[in-house]
Order: C-alpha cells, then sequence, then structure tokens
C-alpha cells in the first residue's frame, strides 16, 4: 500500500539499496543518507506546517543552529505535516501551502537540500508504524502530563474537543526522532519536555527488547546494543525569543511574529509597534524588556551593550531611533533569505524549471532518502521485538 504514493521519477536516486534485506547485517543497507558517505553523527528536527512561514524565533532558536551542523552532522531535517493536522484537520489545502512554505524558508536560510535530508512526515510510513509501537511504552497519564502539550491544549482554547490524535502528536514527535536513530536534536525551549519523552521512549525500548540493563546510562545505550541512541536536545542561541507583545514567546499563533519573509516596511511596522511603556524619554527600561532580548540577539556585540547602557544612563534615549535601528539589522539579516525565497516563488520560464516545481522535486527526492533509512530502523527494531516475520521493500 505505501509503494504507490510516490514519483516515479525519484527511483533509485538514493532510497536504493536502502530498503531492508530480511538478514543483512545491520547498519549496511540503509546507511546511505550523508552525501560525503562519511560515518558522521546523525541529528534530527523540524517544524510543523502550521502557518505559512518560520519567524524570527524559530531562527534565533533552531534555524541557524541546523545551517551550522550541516558540516558536521548528517542531518535530517522533517517536515510535521501530519501534526498540522492536530489543529488544522479541516484545512488540508492550507496544511499542503505551509508545508511548501517551510521547505522554501528552509532553502532560504541555508539548509540545503543535497546535504541534509528533508523529511515529509506523511510520506514515511515507518514513522506512523513506530508510533504505534511506542504508543504501548509510554504510560497514558505521562503522556497528558507532558507540559507543553498541557500548555498546547490550554492556549489553544479547545476545552475538551481537541482529536485523539492532539495528544498522540508527542509519540509521534518520539517516533520523527527515533525513526532516524539521531544522536542530537536542536531544538527550541519549548521542546525540550518532547525530547525528554522521546529519551524515555529509547531507554525503555532498549532495555525491554534489548537487554541493555537499568544501570546503563543514556550515553552508553547504543554501545551495549540498544537499538536506539538516547537522543539528547541541543537549544539554540536563544532558547525562547519573546513576541512583539513583549508577554509570550513569539508565535504563529498568536500573531506576534517577525516572520522571516516580513520585507523591510513590515518588520519596521512591526518593530516600532513595540511597547516599551517608559514614562519618559530619559525613564529606563526593564533589562529583560523584549526590546533589548531584540537588540541582543539581533545587533548584538558592543552596540546592544552601549544601547542597553545609554537606557540605563537616565540621558534621553529615543525609542524610535532605537526601534529603526532594530528594525535595519533584522532587514539586514532577512535580506539574503527574502530573496531567495523569492526566486523558489518564480513562475516557470521556457528552460527554466518553476521555484514551485524546484520546491516539489525537493521534498520528492526527501522522501526516498528518509524511507531508506527510517526502513533500516524499522527492521531494527520489529526484530528486536520479535516482530519479523518476513522483509518488505518500499517502492520508489
Ligand atoms: N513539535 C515541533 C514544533 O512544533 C516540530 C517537530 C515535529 C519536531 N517532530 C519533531 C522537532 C522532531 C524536533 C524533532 O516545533
Amino acid at each position: 500500500m505505501h509503494s504507490s504514493t510516490s514519483e516515479p521519477g525519484v527511483a533509485g536516486q538514493r532510497g536504493e539499496g536502502g530498503g531492508p534485506e530480511g538478514t543483512g547485517g545491520a547498519g549496511g543497507a540503509g546507511e546511505t543518507g550523508g552525501a560525503q558517505g562519511a560515518q558522521r553523527a546523525r541529528l534530527l528536527t523540524g517544524d510543523t506546517p502550521t502557518h505559512t512561514g518560520l519567524h524570527l524565533g524559530h531562527y534565533v532558536g533552531s534555524l541557524e543552529n541546523r545551517v551550522r551542523l550541516q558540516d558536521q552532522y548528517e542531518c535530517y531535517f522533517l517536515i510535521a505535516n501530519v501534526h498540522a493536522l492536530t489543529t488544522l484537520a479541516e484545512r488540508p489545502e492550507q496544511v499542503r501551502d505551509n508545508t511548501l512554505g517551510i521547505v522554501k524558508d528552509w532553502i532560504a536560510v541555508g539548509m540545503d537540500p543535497e546535504r541534509s535530508v528533508f523529511v515529509l512526515q506523511s510520506e514515511v510510513p515507518a514513522i506512523a508504524e513506530l508510533t504505534f509501537l511506542l504508543a504501548m511504552l509510554l504510560p497514558f497519564n505521562k503522556v497528558m502530563r507532558n507540559p507543553t502539550l498541557k500548555t498546547e491544549l490550554e492556549t489553544k482554547g479547545l476545552g475538551e474537543s481537541y482529536s485523539f490524535g492532539f495528544p498522540m502528536y508527542t509519540v509521534g514527535q518520539c517516533a520523527d526522532i527515533l525513526s532516524f536513530r539521531p544522536e542530537l536534536v536542536p531544538v527550541g525551549q519549548d521542546q525540550e519536555a518532547h525530547i525528554e519523552m522521546c529519551r524515555d521512549a529509547a531507554m525503555k525500548f532498549n532495555q525491554l527488547y534489548c537487554a541493555v540493563g537499568n544501570r546503563v546510562p543514556p550515553e552508553g545505550h547504543a554501545a551495549a546494543g540498544g537499538v536506539f541512541p538516547v537522543p539528547r536536545a541541543q537549544v539554540g542561541r536563544v532558547g525562547r525569543l519573546k513576541g512583539l507583545d513583549g508577554q509570550q514567546k513569539m508565535s504563529k499563533s498568536l500573531g506576534n511574529a517577525v516572520y522571516l519573509y516580513d520585507e523591510p516596511r513590515a518588520v519596521a511596522k512591526k518593530i516600532s509597534g513595540i511597547v516599551t511603556g517608559r514614562a519618559s524619554m530619559t525613564s529606563p527600561i526593564a533589562q529583560d524588556h523584549v526590546l533589548l532580548q531584540y537588540i541582543d540577539a539581533f545587533i548584538g556585540g558592543e552596540r546592544a551593550a552601549e544601547i542597553r547602557a545609554q537606557y540605563a544612563s537616565g540621558r534621553e534615549v529615543k525609542d524610535g531611533l532605537i526601534k529603526a535601528e532594530l528594525a535595519e539589522a533584522i532587514s539586514r539579516l532577512l535580506g539574503p533569505m527574502r530573496a531567495r525565497r523569492e526566486e523558489l516563488e518564480a513562475p516557470p520560464q521556457p528552460g527554466r524549471q518553476g521555484g514551485q516545481e524546484r520546491v516539489l522535486g525537493v521534498i520528492r527526492a526527501g522522501i526516498a532518502r528518509a524511507n531508506a533509512a527510517a526502513e533500516q530502523t524499522l527492521l531494527l527494531a520489529k526484530r528486536a521485538m520479535r516482530l519479523d516475520f518476513g522483509a518488505r521493500r518500499l517502492g520508489f
């Protein structure tokens, strides 16, 4: 049932040989992900396409990290389009558009679909299967107590009327990660609870089915024969960027975000709308004020320290000027990204692929490569669980 979903055009690109062999040695066939073929440690992270694009919070929390880590790690970047249905099940068109938007943003910030693998969650059946298997290991009440999940259920105001799939997505996220057996998961601070759950699931699996002893520390699980290395979270340089409202974290759903594709005028308008709440132009500003957080994050260095000192000095500081400087710094950062994103939105021309086609090509190539890796993992997991009754091969 799975093999009919992808384009015949990508057959054999990279997925070839990735289908698990019934008796093949572990780690052989599927280890084709790295473009250089070198044995680099793996990394996985991802985004949920609940909005048309990513914002500055994503950038400083994770995206810039990802770009840098591509040299050191074999990277898997996942688009959690099934998870987007937790809130958008009634708007499949929107999830599709958002998915394309995220891939455009990724390429625009410098995530490289040649060196790294872009994983479309809905086309990797092993993830769904592993979700079910892991769901058997995680206590229901523990899942429901996951603080990130609880906050989401509260802030989205769904009351009791959320879908079964909503809490399920947290188990799914464990499977997203473990399907690729990464060591590192670079995420924003809000995701740490999920990574903790994922670590629990990996350890429980290894202990139950791979005879890894209870006293083996997490970092020793793989060496002790566990199918799953116990992954570590890595939070970016700004774990939690505040939103323009200065209260909550920057978030798609709260309408307090600066998007990576925002034009300079939009950026200037948003930044100028930040409320400093000073009584006069000589009043100080709270050390943890959102304006200062942005100045640290996007201006940085000595100039940021200078601005902080100015605000603390009791001399006159014009918020408008500072905000203009900040908006300019942000737009300078975003400029090249916007330009690259625009290319990906260009219509096709004679002899040249349109942006949309290119993005779809990237997604399809990623599907083949992702399945090669994830199928290999699933086979190892099934073997460990005595579920290995016969190998299958997915075709691409
Ligand atoms: N839940 C993450 C977010 O919304 C996205 C995500 C899905 C993810 N699966 C993942 C992140 C696996 C890291 C690893 O930001």
